[in-house]
């Protein structure tokens, strides 16, 4: 057990910093073991008070402390393992220290690290104070000048900035020299030094500046940067059409690395990658992959405004840029892929992950107001319901109110560390509206359920639509405020036809209803048909929406609805309420039968894009069923959706084919949203064959996977086969490894691939694979492949009756732990939901977590997120 219990951090706490720094000039001695790092602040009293200074510092080895030239004794200064203190200091003042550090033993990828024999740093949240003595907190904005001298083996320099000077040194060595002219939080802070190959290529900006692009990555992957710098270059040509931002340096350089604890890191001018996000070719790469690359490449290009130029007061605010970039690059991916087909897969991802953090132990605010370790609040809520609250600010008041809104924030918070009070004042002005009660969408957690109920009066051709909302209780917050919610509604009659009608005097066929208070009607007229209602369309709020529509309703938008959103979510509500149903015990045939033929008829309309249809084809996950109806039967569930599957595998046998044939690839492989659409369309149709295997289906499962010419389609074929399993899978599980062994990015899907195996003697392959000598827990990758992929995407295996899927989660949380507590904290999420499942599960987990909490050493991260699931 802990000893003592840690001290949350609060908001209402925060307090301007003490001292302010202007300049900083860092002087890197770079060596594996023994990284000497001598800093230079200048420093100056902040307001009229006589406190100490105190600089944040961990894991330091201190060698000297100088205070305008003179060196401190120890009298004049402590140092403990988290601060240096020095009492008393002039009002403007220098301050020198020098301190050791060891890279090499830096096993939490937080300061600086060796990575592939490469040093590099990742800073935010806390991590420049594991480099030197410094006020860590983002309101602190500085000049930094850093020198990084090395080994000539560790041939390129890299920091913030502008290269001023590089050189060679006696003794093998060199130096370079770099400046960063805009001051900066350290959180932005970066640092890279080793051997790289580098991708070159230049933009012209719309001010007309010439701006360098250099990629950097392992000798010899410089062709798989191809794509990472298509895709910023789009990006910085869509920030300055869609928000009239321009770069700002003349030179922007990007670094993948392989051992990374997040996706990717914004450092100002120096983006560092996690290489999964970053170096993609066909062979090697999915369509995901891509589209993922696409989209973490604009993100952490946006952050250059949304971010670095303007940038958090403390870290409670860390949704004013992490919302806010996601909505950015959500509504790049919606203009370079298509918004509908974006929207779905969005909101899938906020379904999958957002809806179960906010309705469990962990839930949380989009602006908490405490924690333990801001590590642990990079989460979906803060991400992805951010974005969400972004898009709705925009919907509630206008396009044209938004952006103007944008360009008074970016022109008034230049340069500054602000919140979001500040962001949402700038809106208020820009559409005149009072935004009060928004705001309560930053501060108070959970999901609100949305109902909307009908009334249809045939003779004065009316209908009335009766709106509410209530969202449940969350930890810590058992009242819960209405909140300013906009609802999409369109109408179609019983034909599909769409229906217009008059609000308030306008015609229309399709309306925004803001439901503010608890409860709200709203008369539509001149309706001249009984209607289908198709309410919340594009998903306009995140809510659980609740509506007496019936199962022929649905039928309807699934065939006709304009909104492709909800044609989709038709369909998905469709097949949740059917798998619910059998779930429970009480399975409808017939509607299984009709829903087949349905998705049968949405497959061959000729309108419908593949990427579109192979979304229909993809049923509601198990997780989101658990979600659904509470206490949750894991097994059940499985079941359910496994015979909805095959139903649909079934009914649909020849049109499945017929796409499988239809769809091959004719020509070079291209990773165009277009061309990926097809292919997923193409697994997704042999990905549902699988669930009815015969002899002739694992023949075209093995033909697919031998005939892939690029690894999404490998990848396809070789789910497949893991659906249907049996000697064919074994064959093409231990080919597939053979000739991929040598690419730690491809090894990483073969263990991925594993863990998410639903077979029955999945979780035995599981736990084994610990002991493979590629599976290594030091690489944040490989153990998320294996570990996360388990817990999170093979619900099946993990809820083991047993409760060994448990045991092994939290014997994995509690060795990495040891390793990178960050890393082990975002694996306890799985363990959190156990309120949700039946006893017989959820006692188990919670014997798990238990055991967690109970055990002697354990970081503040894994801590935190155990204790709070358990509370
Ligand atoms: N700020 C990064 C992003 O979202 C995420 C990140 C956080 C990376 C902390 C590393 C450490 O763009
Ligand atoms: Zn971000």
């Amino acid at each position: 057990m802990r000893t003592e219990t840690p001290q949350a951090i609060r908001l209402s706490d925060y307090r301007p910093p003490a001292y302010l720094i202007d300049e900083v000039e860092l002087h890197f001695d770079l060596s594996p073991n023994a990284t000497r790092v001598k800093a230079r602040l200048d420093i100056r009293r902040n307001g009229d008070h006589a406190e100490p200074l105190v600089l944040n510092g961990e894991r330091l080895k201190p060698v000297s402390v100088a205070l305008n030239g003179r060196a401190l004794g120890e009298g004049e200064r402590t140092v403990d393992d988290e601060f240096l203190t020095i009492p008393n200091v002039p009002d403007v003042f220098t301050l020198e220290t020098e301190v050791e550090i060891d890279p090499q033993a830096n096993t939490h990828l937080e300061g600086l690290y060796m990575s592939g024999g490469r040093f590099c740093t990742q800073c935010e949240a806390e991590g420049f104070r594991k480099i030197t003595w410094f006020p860590d907190r983002p309101d602190v904005l500085t000049r930094f000048t850093v020198r990084i001298e090395a080994d000539r083996k560790f041939q390129h320099l890299l920091s913030n900035g502008n290269l001023l000077e590089a050189g060679e040194l006696p003794g093998g060595r060199h130096y370079a020299v770099w400046n960063d002219p805009f001051p900066k939080p350290c959180y932005l802070f970066a640092l890279v030094a080793g051997e790289l190959d580098v991708l070159e290529d230049s933009i012209t900006t719309m001010s007309g500046r010439k701006v360098e692009l250099k990629i950097y990555v392992d000798p010899g992957m410089a062709p798989r940067a191809a794509y990472a710098m298509d895709a910023l270059k789009r990006s910085m040509k869509w920030d300055e059409e869609a928000f009239g931002r321009e770069y700002d340096l003349d030179l922007f350089m990007i670094v993948a690395v392989r051992d990374f604890n997040f996706g990717a890191m914004e450092n100002k001018g120096l983006n560092i990658f996690n290489s999964s996000l970053l170096l993609a070719d066909p062979a090697t790469a999915t369509d995901l992959d891509y589209e993922r690359i696409e989209s973490v490449v604009a993100h952490e290009y946006f952050h250059n405004w949304t971010g670095d130029r303007i940038t958090c007061r403390d870290w409670f605010q860390l949704c004013l840029k992490e919302g806010l970039t996601v909505f950015r690059d959500q509504s790049f991916s919606a203009d370079m892929r298509g918004e509908a087909v974006q929207r779905i897969k969005d909101v899938k991802q906020l379904r999958a992950r957002q809806f179960p953090e906010d309705q469990g132990p962990l839930a949380h605010p989009v602006r908490p107001s405490s924690y333990l370790k801001i590590d642990n609040f990079y989460t979906a809520t803060i991400y992805e319901k951010g974005a969400e609250v972004i898009r709705m600010l925009k919907t509630l008041i206008g396009a044209q109110a938004f952006r103007a809104g944008m360009d008074l924030y970016f022109e008034r918070w230049d340069g500054h560390a602000t919140t979001v009070e500040e962001f949402i004042r700038c809106f208020e002005e820009s559409s005149g509206q009072d935004l009060s009660d928004f705001f309560a969408w930053y501060e108070q957690a959970g999901t609100p359920k949305v109902t909307v109920k009908r009334r249809y009066d045939e003779a004065a051709r009316t209908l009335e639509l009766e709106l509410s909302q209530e969202t449940p209780p969350t930890p810590g917050q058992p009242n819960k405020r209405p909140l300013p919610l906009p609802v999409a509604v369109g109408l179609l009659d019983a034909e599909g036809r769409t229906l217009a009608f008059e609000r308030d005097g306008q015609a229309m066929d399709e309306t925004v209803i803001v439901l503010k208070d608890g409860a709200a009607k709203v008369t539509l007229h001149g309706v001249d048909r009984p209607p289908v209602v198709s309410a919340l369309r594009g998903f306009s709020a995140p809510v659980t929406l609740i509506t007496d529509a019936e199962p022929k309703d649905r039928y309807v938008l699934l065939a006709s609805d304009p909104d492709l959103f909800n044609r989709w979510e038709a369909g998905q509500g469709l097949a949740r309420d059917l798998m619910l149903a059998r779930a429970g015990g009480a399975p409808n045939e017939v509607g299984e039968e009709r829903f087949a033929e349905a998705v049968g008829r949405a497959l061959t309309d000729q309108a419908a894009e593949p990427a579109f249809k192979a979304l229909l084809l993809a049923l509601p996950s198990e997780q989101e069923l658990a979600l659904a109806r509470q206490p949750a039967d894991p097994a059940a569930i499985h079941e359910a959706r496994e015979t909805l599957r095959t139903r649909l595998a079934l009914h649909l046998d020849e049109e499945l084919r017929r796409l499988h044939t239809g769809l091959q690839q004719l020509g070079e492989f291209s990773p165009d949203a277009v061309s990926a659409g097809r292919r997923a369309l193409r697994n997704a149709a042999l990905d549902l064959m699988a669930a009815n295997p015969r002899s002739e289906v694992v023949e075209l499962a093995r033909g697919h996977y031998e005939a892939a010419s690029n690894m999404t389609d490998a990848i396809g074929g070789l789910s497949a086969l893991m659906l249907i399993g049996g000697q064919a899978f074994e064959d093409a599980l231990a080919h597939f490894y053979d000739r991929w062994k040598d690419e730690p990015l491809v090894v990483d899907k073969w263990f991925a691939l594993q863990a998410r195996d639903p077979g029955d003697g999945a979780l035995g392959r599981v736990l084994g694979l610990t002991a493979h000598p590629a599976f290594d827990p030091k690489n944040p990758n490989r153990l998320r492949a294996l570990v996360s992929t388990f817990a999170s995407m093979n619900p099946s295996r993990f809820h083991d009756p047993s409760g060994a899927g448990y045991r092994f989660l939290a014997d994995q949380i509690l060795a990495v732990d040891a390793i990178n507590p960050s890393v082990a904290a975002r694996l306890v999420e799985p363990l959190g939901g156990w309120r949700r499942y039946r006893p017989e599960y959820g006692e188990l987990m919670k014997a798990e977590l238990q055991r967690i909490v109970g055990t002697e050493g354990l970081s503040k991260n894994v801590y935190e997120l155990a204790s709070k699931a358990l509370a």
